[in-house]
């Protein structure tokens, strides 16, 4: 992009959201059915690298051999930044015997502490790091990101990955069962808190595109 279209005024959207009287709870089954199996997301950025935790992913092709996914993750996330900027990010899939993971990666910030410190892990294509133990990965490169106003939805290709177990990956819905009382109660205050925040932005959609840092002018 040159420096005249930077100067251009972004799209405003005209979005308002529709209102109506359905509750939750009639749809709650199938909502909850669309997280995906829990994966900590490993970034690198300028030398920082990063793990979160995230559901919100999907696969986005149905060609073999170009593989995509879709992963959303929310403005707020220290994660965030290092994705969008690098333009680059790694699905770790864990284990159902990583139930820790969700505790260090999913409830602290990586402004806070820098969570992979103790953690075992190389960097490959994307130099994402990438954790010696877990389900399975995919090394992802960002194609395109679209703003949902309080996330980021991004359209990444697959560059590498392999699975490393056979048994079956763990999903959020049988971690909560199985994890201190005190961390669903952490998560039930935090996911409240990000609830509100999320409700003042969701309106807001940019409609910029999306282009990684060093590729804006
Ligand atoms: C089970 C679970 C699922 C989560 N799913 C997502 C997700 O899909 N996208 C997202 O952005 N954050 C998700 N989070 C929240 C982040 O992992 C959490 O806010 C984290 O502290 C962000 O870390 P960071 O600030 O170091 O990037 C999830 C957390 C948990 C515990």
């Amino acid at each position: 992009m040159n420096d005249s279209n930077a100067a251009e005024p972004v799209a405003t959207n005209p979005y308002t959201f529709c209102e109506h009287d359905m509750e939750y709870a009639r749809i709650a089954p199938i909502m909850g059915r669309l997280w995906s199996p829990i994966a900590a997301v490993t970034s690198n950025w300028q030398g920082k690298s990063n793990a979160q935790i995230a559901v919100a992913i999907a696969a986005a092709s149905i060609v073999p051999d170009m593989p995509r996914v879709l992963l959303q993750i929310y403005k707020n996330n220290y994660s965030h930044d290092l994705i969008y900027n690098s333009g680059s990010f790694a699905l770790n899939f864990i284990r159902r015997d990583q139930l820790q993971l969700i505790k260090d990666f999913g409830l602290v910030s990586g402004r806070d502490t820098d969570k992979l410190s103790d953690v075992g892990h190389v960097f490959r294509e994307t130099g994402s790091p990438i954790l010696d133990d877990c389900w399975g990965f995919l090394d992802c490169r960002v194609v395109n990101a679209m703003d949902g106003g309080d996330m980021t939805c991004f359209l990444a290709d697959v560059l590498e990955g392999e699975t490393l177990t056979q048994a079956e990956p763990l999903y959020w819905r049988d971690a909560r069962r199985e994890i201190p009382a005190e961390w669903n109660e952490e998560w039930d205050r935090k996911i409240t808190g990000e609830i509100e925040v999320s409700k003042q932005r969701m309106p807001n959609i940019d409609l910029k595109p999306w282009l990684p840092t060093g590729q804006e002018s």
